[in-house]
């Protein structure tokens, strides 16, 4: 059983994609959130943007997890951004459940140049512990691999130094 969590949302597979490589390098447990919402089609892109723009929160399901939150050593957050902003389904999971992690870290995915630093500061108001580490990924790009490995340097650092 791991003491690293590698937990995500993804609406197209790109934050998925980054999850999957990461929490096979760390040999973390990996786990996704759902809202139950459709999110398909052009009807549930609008729906995606204008829940980030509204800042809007509905219950996630929960994430069927090996131990709480709480005690694992790493929960590594993944999200797309939507609108500059995270996910409305990653602000309602870290509405309800951010408090409950000691360290955390993020991976954002996004599809333009801009880099969304922005968008660490966005969750760190629902985690009180704040991150240790962050990427932000951009899909089909060049750096995607060198910045991942960079993230996965980060991650170790900060589990060497536990
Ligand atoms: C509603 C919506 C808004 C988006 N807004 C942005 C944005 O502001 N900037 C950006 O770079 N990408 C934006 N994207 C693109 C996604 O962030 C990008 O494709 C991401 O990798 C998708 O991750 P996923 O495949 O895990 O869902 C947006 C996508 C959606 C659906």
């Amino acid at each position: 059983m791991s003491d690293i969590l590698c937990i995500y949302y993804s609406r197209t597979g790109n934050t998925k994609k980054a999850m999957e490589e990461i929490a096979a390098e760390l040999g973390a447990e990996l786990a996704e959130l759902r809202d139950g919402v459709d999110r398909s089609g052009w009807k549930g892109w609008i729906r995606c943007g204008l829940d980030a723009v509204r800042k809007n929160t509905r219950p996630v399901e929960p994430a069927a997890t090996e131990r709480p939150l709480g005690e694992y050593r790493l929960v590594i957050l993944g999200t797309p951004v939507w609108a500059g902003r995270e996910s409305a389904v990653m602000r309602s999971f870290l509405r309800d459940h951010g408090a409950e992690i000691k360290n955390a870290a993020y991976v954002i995915t996004r599809s333009s140049g801009s880099r969304y630093r922005e968008v660490y500061r966005q969750m760190d108001l629902n985690v009180p512990a704040g991150h240790r580490a962050a990427v932000s990924l951009r899909s089909g790009d060049v750096g995607w691999a060198f910045w991942l490995e960079e993230f996965l340097r980060q991650v170790r650092t900060v589990l060497e130094g536990q």
